[in-house]
């Protein structure tokens, strides 16, 4: 399923649905280039979670690699962007939170492959113009059961 967000608003309020819909120990992973939006897909999460991000917003964990939410389901945001490969994601314990009581979401996660489960949920955003982006959930068993959730919802577009 591809959805089209027009604006940084939907791609979050997307995300969020999408959140609401997560078990602890999900894995999410956003594929996209810089400046596609998945920080911004991360910060609807974290609200489809049930995060109070007022006190702790989601920012780019790109210089720390990993930044903790606290709520009634956890949040672990990566971001594998400064890695110089998947060994050093393990030198730093960065696997870590994987299968842990808690949501992992991990931007570039793609660069980690060997860390994430099989059943891993991955989000693909791409640029179509400047405030329009095309976000895909790609084919996997956690996946189809978020989409078939939104799809019953009635919820298949933004
Ligand atoms: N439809 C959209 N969805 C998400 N971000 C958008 C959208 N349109 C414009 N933007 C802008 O794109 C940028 C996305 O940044 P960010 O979420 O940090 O990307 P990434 O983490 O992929 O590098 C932000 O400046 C945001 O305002
Ligand atoms: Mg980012």
């Amino acid at each position: 399923m591809t959805w089209l967000t027009k604006s940084p608003a939907e791609t979050r309020h997307l995300a969020q649905r999408i959140g609401a819909l997560l078990q602890p120990e999900d894995v999410v992973v956003l594929i996209g280039d810089l400046g596609a939006g998945k920080t911004t897909f991360v910060q609807g999460l974290a609200l489809g979670l049930g995060i109070d991000t007022t006190q702790n917003p989601v920012t780019s964990p790109t210089y720390q690699i990993m930044r903790h939410h606290n709520g009634p389901i956890p949040l672990f945001h990566y971001d594998a962007y400064r890695l110089e490969n998947a060994e050093e994601f393990g030198d730093i314990e960065g696997g870590d939170h994987m299968g842990a009581r808690g949501v992992v979401a991990i931007e570039w996660g793609e660069r980690i492959e060997e860390f994430l489960p099989t059943d891993t949920i991955r989000v693909e955003i791409r640029h179509v113009d400047q405030e329009s982006r095309a976000i895909t959930l790609q084919p996997g068993e956690r996946s189809s059961r978020i989409q078939t959730r939104l799809e019953l919802l009635n919820d298949s577009s933004v």
